[in-house]
């Protein structure tokens, strides 16, 4: 099997299991820096040898919360407004050169698989409905999941659609600034289908997201 495969899963526990707990990692590294380490037994998973250095370092990077260049879409859509907007966002994104772009429709991720996404890429742009005065169920969801890691310094963007009247975007605001992720560009608001002008500011989103990046690595 592809060595590879071990570091997503490695990421994918790190950040459902161990999440939550940056500081407790960090001090425990510390305190084996003076130790040579040639294996590492791990309770869930592999034995290392060849690789130790690698999975310490992961866990090392992971656990101060450093995100690599990228982006993570997460989103949720019922009839597909919401999802025309994400993938407006990441055309930008790609054709403004970043390489590593993950989707994630909240419906089919399993939300390991997108909590995995947040702790590795440094760019999260969220999307979602207005269902019943707030979010779509499962967006909320995975916020929550990000609130109880306290996963930190993320460039945020975000989006919402609506009807009669949108709640989406207002909450997806509190959460950029309860987690104090760094906002880029101007979130998008659009009632129902995506629109000529809102297809421009999902653009302009996504640019201005690349550009940051940019500036950032
Ligand atoms: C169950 C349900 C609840 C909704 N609640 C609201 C609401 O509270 N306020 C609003 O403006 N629109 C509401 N809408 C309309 C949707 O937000 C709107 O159609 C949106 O564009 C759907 O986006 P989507 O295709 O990505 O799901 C609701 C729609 C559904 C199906």
């Amino acid at each position: 099997m592809n060595v590879d495969h071990f570091w997503e899963e490695m990421i994918r526990y790190y950040s459902n299991i161990v999440g939550k707990y940056g500081n407790p990692v960090q001090r425990a590294l510390q305190k084996l820096s003076a130790l040579e380490i040639n294996t590492i037994c791990s309770t869930h998973g592999p034995v290392w040898r060849k690789y130790a250095h690698k999975a310490i370092e992961i866990y090392d990077r992971l656990s101060r919360y450093e995100g690599e260049d990228g982006v993570v879409v997460i989103y949720g859509s019922m009839y597909g407004n919401t999802e025309q907007m994400a993938e407006a966002i990441a055309s930008s994104l790609s054709a403004n050169g970043v390489k590593n772009i993950v989707l994630h429709n909240v419906s089919k991720s399993p939300a390991s698989y997108v909590l995995k996404d947040v702790f590795k890429y440094k760019g999260v742009i969220i999307g979602s409905p207005t269902y019943s005065n707030s979010l779509f169920p499962e967006v909320e969801a995975i916020l929550s999941k990000i609130e109880m890691r306290e996963v930190k310094n993320r460039l945020y963007g975000y989006f919402g659609s609506f009807t009669w009247a949108g709640a989406a975007v207002k909450r997806l605001t509190a959460f950029g600034e309860k987690m104090k992720w760094e906002t880029v560009g101007t979130p998008v608001e659009q009632k129902q289908g995506l629109k000529a002008d809102k297809y421009e500011e999902c653009w302009a989103l996504g640019e201005a997201m690349a550009n940051k990046l940019k500036i950032e690595n």
